[in-house]
Order: structure tokens, then C-alpha cells, then sequence
């Protein structure tokens, strides 16, 4: 089959590889979409996630079954379904005690060890592979990984009903924790960005209050503060934007090693809590409930799809930032404005 294959840091090719094999508790997939995020940047880079060479990236997707592992009674050929990449070892302290987002040896298709999407076939054990029904989107469902790892954030936050959030970013994450902030009983949702494109899509999806900055806004202070950009001075200015007795959540995920200032008073004397919020736990299935159930609008989120062959141009458009959310379909072979 044909598939991206990053074979070193930086060395990215689309080649043919043998087609994947399944064990007696895998199904093999056939992908009919796989989204493209920060995440295989950072594995192209060989950054601080520890991937291991030769890696297939992909961790956004969804397909068709087209093969069941002899031990699999509960799929059959046909189901679409969406993967949860995560694989958790089970057997370490965090695992054992319900953190597996936590585990010591925490792994995930096209991230750590195992291959991934970003291919015509890919092998995925059972219990990671999520039936959608007959109905649904495979393209617009690459969005429920994305979306498992908000309603993880969400898990976090104490979500009181009528709580006002500010939400920093309106990129995939930030417009999906702000659509989900709604259906989460908050009285309000603002949305902070610097880049104007960005807002017009937050507005596409019904996100009323947005500004290039909280100062143009006409609330002062936020009972909850999201920060879903990863970037320091968007950190720095939101920490300043929390209501007495509110909640902080880091969820983007900061370059390695930057270091971002708040003020250590405040915390204390205000008591500011702060939260981070690691990929998804126990909230894939949950993802799926919301997407089915139309919880979110997704279709503004995305603006193209590449082929397997153009998977170097949609990173090249994912780091210059001129798109939305981009996927790769490995069975289309035209790049698409969706
Ligand atoms: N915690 C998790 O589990 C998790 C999961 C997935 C992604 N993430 C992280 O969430 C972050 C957002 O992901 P994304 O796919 O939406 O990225 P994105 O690049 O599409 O969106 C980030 C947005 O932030 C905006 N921005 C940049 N600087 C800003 C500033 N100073 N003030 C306001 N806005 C600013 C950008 O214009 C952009 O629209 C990334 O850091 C990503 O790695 C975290
Ligand atoms: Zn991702
Ligand atoms: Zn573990």
C-alpha cells in the first residue's frame, strides 16, 4: 500500500510499504480520512514527544473495516468507524489507578511507536476502533479526536452552570472548546484572536463575542480562561483575565522549554486555580456521542484535503497558517477546498 513514512527526523517521503497485517484482536482500516495538527509537526521534528524512526504520522481518523482479527466478534466488514489513537500500557501506577492519559509508557498511532493513518490500510486494535453509523461524515469525523481531547479539558474544569469563559484562540481547539463551553452550561463564550480570518470562522460556528484582544471586550474578568494557542504571550495576557475564585487551563501545548511569567500574588490571594490537560481520558466514546448527536459544528473547522502524494504541501500550509483544519485522504487523489 502507499503511505507517508517520516523515515528520520525531517525525512519525509510517500512511498510503498507491505500492507498491514491484523492480529486476532485488530481490524485493519481502510482510512478515509486522517486530520493533520500540531502534533505531526512535532514528530517530523523529532521533538520532544520521543517518537521512534520509521514512523507513518496520522492520529485523526476514521474508515471502513475491511478485515477482523480472528478474536473479534464485536465488528464486522463495512463498519466505519473513528480510531482513538491512544495505547496505554495498563500496567503502571497510572493506568491502574484510571489516569491512562498519564501511563509511564504512553503511546499512540502515527505518534510514539506505533504506525499510523497517514495511509491507504491501517491496523488498530480492537478496543481503540469506534463504530459511527451508517449516516455520518467520515471526512467531518476526523474531528472527534480533537474533540475527545476538549471534553477532556472539559472533565478538568469545574463547570459550574452559568460560568462566563474566555476562551484564547480560534483555531480547531479553540473553537471546538468554545462550542462545547456552550453545550457545558456557560452563560457566555468569548474568543480571542489575533488573526482576523480565525474570528470570522469562530463566527461561522456561533461564536457571538470575539475580539483581536480581551480589551476590546466588555466583560474585564472570566470565571474560566482557556489558553488553546500554545503561545506565551496569549498565555500571559489571559492569566491576567481571571475572575477572583476562577480557573486557568493551559490546554495549548507551549513550545519546549518556554517559560511564561504570571504573578504568584494573584494565584494566592485570589485564588486562581491553574489546570493543564493532557490529550484525552475516558472521553473518545463521549466524543463520539457529541459529534453523532451534533453537538458541534464541524464543517466551518476544515478548509482542504490533500492526497497521500501532497502530504509535504499540507504541512507546508499547516505551518504558514494560510488554512483551517487540513486532512489527507489517502484514497482520494486530488487536493480539495472543503
Ligand atoms: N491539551 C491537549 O490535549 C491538546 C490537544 C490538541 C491540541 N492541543 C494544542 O492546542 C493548541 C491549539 O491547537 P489548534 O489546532 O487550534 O492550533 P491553531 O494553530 O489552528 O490555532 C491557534 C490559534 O491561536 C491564535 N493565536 C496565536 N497567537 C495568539 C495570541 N497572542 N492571542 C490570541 N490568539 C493567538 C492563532 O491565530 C490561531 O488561530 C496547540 O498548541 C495544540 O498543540 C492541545
Ligand atoms: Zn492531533
Ligand atoms: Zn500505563
Amino acid at each position: 500500500m502507499r503511505a507517508v513514512v517520516f523515515s528520520a527526523p525531517g525525512d519525509l517521503s510517500v512511498t510503498t510499504v507491505p500492507d498491514p497485517t491484523a492480529g486476532p484482536r485488530d481490524v485493519i482500516v481502510e482510512v478515509a480520512a486522517v486530520g493533520m495538527c500540531g502534533t505531526d509537526i512535532h514528530v517530523f521534528e523529532g521533538d520532544y514527544l520521543g517518537g521512534e524512526f520509521p514512523m507513518v504520522p496520522g492520529h485523526e481518523a476514521t474508515g471502513r473495516i475491511v478485515e477482523v482479527g480472528s478474536a473479534v466478534d464485536s465488528l464486522r466488514v463495512g463498519d466505519l468507524v473513528a480510531i482513538d489513537p491512544t495505547l496505554t500500557c495498563g500496567e503502571c501506577e497510572y493506568c491502574t489507578t484510571g489516569r491512562p492519559n498519564l501511563c509511564r509508557n504512553w503511546n499512540s498511532l502515527g505518534v510514539i511507536r506505533s504506525f499510523g493513518a497517514s495511509a491507504e490500510y491501517v491496523s488498530v486494535p480492537a478496543r481503540n476502533v469506534h463504530v459511527l453509523g451508517e449516516n455520518v461524515d467520515l471526512f467531518e469525523a476526523t474531528m472527534i479526536e480533537p474533540l475527545s481531547c476538549v471534553i477532556r479539558g472539559l472533565d478538568l474544569q469545574p463547570r459550574r452552570i452559568g460560568d462566563h469563559y474566555l476562551v484564547y484562540g480560534a483555531g480547531t481547539m479553540g473553537l471546538l472548546m468554545a462550542q462545547m463551553a456552550v453545550r457545558a452550561g456557560a452563560a457566555s463564550v468569548s474568543v480571542v484572536d489575533t488573526n482576523a480570518s480565525r474570528l470570522a470562522v469562530a463566527a461561522e460556528v456561533g461564536v457571538e463575542l470575539r475580539a483581536g484582544s480581551a480589551d476590546e471586550l466588555d466583560r474585564h474578568e472570566w470565571d474560566v480562561v482557556v489558553d488553546c494557542t500554545g503561545v506565551i504571550p496569549a498565555m500571559e495576557d489571559a492569566m491576567t483575565r481571571v475572575k477572583p475564585g476562577g480557573v486557568f487551563q493551559q490546554f495549548g501545548v507551549a513550545p519546549v522549554g518556554a517559560k511564561a511569567r504570571y504573578e504568584p500574588l494573584r494565584i494566592t490571594k485570589d485564588e486562581i486555580t491553574i489546570l493543564g490537560s493532557m490529550a484525552a481520558r475516558h472521553s473518545f466514546g463521549r466524543a463520539v456521542d457529541m459529534f453523532v448527536a451534533g453537538a458541534i459544528q464541524a464543517a466551518p473547522l476544515f478548509s482542504h484535503s490533500f492526497p497521500l502524494d501532497g502530504y509535504a504541501d499540507a504541512m507546508q500550509m499547516f505551518r504558514d497558517g494560510s488554512g483551517r483544519k487540513l486532512q489527507v485522504r489517502p484514497h482520494d487523489d486530488r487536493k480539495r477546498e472543503i
